[in-house]
Order: structure tokens, then sequence, then C-alpha cells
């Protein structure tokens, strides 16, 4: 198969193709997150965890986490009484990240977990925050992914959404796709040896995703208040933080 057929294929969200194809990149993610991101992604989850407003003792939920850098990010923000749990499907990416949480010495604040954020084995109302970065795009039904955040976030607990959207800028928006679409793609194959073709199904399902507004008005759909939208690095990425009443 090409790489255009692989990646309309993973489009179609089949758990198990997302989680293969997540298995077979896990060791090359964090690096290709740096060098494809020019490092922005530090700043974007940081910048994330800052509009969340957390109180330090607050119990935050990361799904989709990966190898656990939001997780990271939100458990400098909290104290001893706080906590964080990242929770993945992907066996081989909670492997990496729980590496990289006793490297960092944070396993006494961030627990990492073997879950489909589909089915969350957490009981209602019990985090203040659940957060998801760059993860909520590749779930098979994004409204049931939400809508299972919002089950087990305290009420007046906080959804909230970080993801890459398109640029609004028409000038800046046809040099960031050169890159996104013909650059970033050839360099994430190749280092990664990607046979899923994970760097072509990255922008395509991007460019498939709802747009910050149309994304805005199905977190509305789902039961979301007081939506707040925060657009960064010229519309690159964008965070949705939704409230639960
Ligand atoms: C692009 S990575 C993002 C990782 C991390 N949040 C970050 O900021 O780097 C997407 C992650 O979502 C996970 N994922 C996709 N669908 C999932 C699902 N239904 N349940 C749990 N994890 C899922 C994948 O296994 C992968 O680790």
């Amino acid at each position: 198969m090409t790489n255009k057929q692989i990646s309309n294929q993973l489009l179609r969200k089949d758990a198990g193709n997302i989680r293969n194809m997540f298995s077979s990149i896990a060791r090359f993610y964090d690096f290709l997150n740096k060098v494809l991101s020019l490092n922005f992604d530090r700043k974007w989850r940081a910048f994330a965890v800052k509009v969340s407003n957390v109180s330090a003792d607050s119990k935050v939920l990361d799904v989709c986490s990966g190898t656990g850098d939001l997780a990271i990010a939100y458990s400098k923000a909290l104290d001893k009484n706080g906590k964080v749990v990242g929770s993945d499907f992907c066996h081989e990416m909670l492997k990496y990240g729980n590496s990289k949480i006793a490297r960092l010495h944070l396993e006494k604040s961030i627990h990492m977990t073997e879950a489909d954020t589909l089915n969350l084995p957490f009981r209602d109302n019990q985090f203040q925050v659940a957060s998801v970065a760059f993860g909520i795009r590749n779930v098979s039904n994004l409204e049931n992914g939400v809508k299972e955040m919002m089950r087990v976030v305290d009420k007046g607990g906080k959804v909230v959404i970080l993801e890459f959207s398109q640029p609004t800028n028409p000038i800046f928006k046809q040099i960031y796709f050169f890159y996104f679409k013909k650059i970033l793609p050839v360099i994430g194959n190749l280092i990664s040896s990607s046979k899923d073709s994970a760097y072509t199904y990255l922008p395509n399902s991007v460019l498939t995703f709802p747009d910050r507004e149309a994304l805005k008005t199905k977190l509305e759909n789902c039961g979301l208040k007081n939506i707040e939208i925060y657009s960064l690095t010229l519309g690159i990425v964008t965070i949705h933080i939704g409230t639960k009443e």
C-alpha cells in the first residue's frame, strides 16, 4: 500500500490500527515532537496548564497521555496534595512515558495507566481537570471521548483540549502547509521508519478534524459550558477549555 492509502485507512480511526501506529513510533515520538515542532510543543503544553488555572491540590486526568508530557507539565503546577493520572491505550507509549517519569523522579505525583479514553476506568466526578493534548483527534468517536472526560470531571471542573489547528493568516497558512504536508511527513516517516506512515496520517488527520469553531460547537453539544479558545503560534494549535456545570 502507498503512504496515502495507509493514511486513509488510519483516518477511519480503528482503535487497533491507531494503537499499532503509535506503538511503532513510540521510541522516536518525543524526539520527533521536538524536532518537528521546533521545540514549540513544550510551550504549548505549558500554556495549556497555565490557562487551566489548576489549584495546587487538584487531581488531573490526562487522557491519550502517550509519553506523558502534558501530565508532566501539570505535575509542575501541583503541590504534594495534587495528583496527575495519565491514561493511554498504547502500552509502548506508556512504557517510554514511565521511563521518563522515573528519570525525572516524578513517580509520586504522576501515575500512568493503560486505558481507552472511550471507556475510562474511573468513577464519576473525581478529577478537577481532564486534559488531552494531540490525542482526541485520534479517538474514533470525538463526542464520546469528550463525554467520558466530562463524566470523570467534578462539577465546576474543566475539560482542556490542546490540538493542532489550521492557521488563519492566508500567507502564513501556505508556508506552513508546505512544511506540514510536504516536509514533515518525509522527515517523520524517515526517522521513525514508520511502516504505518504515521507522519503522513498526522497532517491528513489535522486537515479532516473540526476547525476551532466547529470543535467549539461540538463541545457545546456535549454539554460543556463557557468555552474559551486560545490560538497559539499563529493558529497552528488551539486550546479549548470548557466547564462542566
Ligand atoms: C499524538 S499522541 C499524544 C500524546 C501526548 N498527549 C502528547 O501530548 O504528546 C496521541 C496518543 O493518543 C493515544 N490514543 C488514541 N486513541 C486513544 C484511545 N481511544 N484511548 C486511549 N488512548 C488513545 C495514542 O495511543 C497516543 O499515545
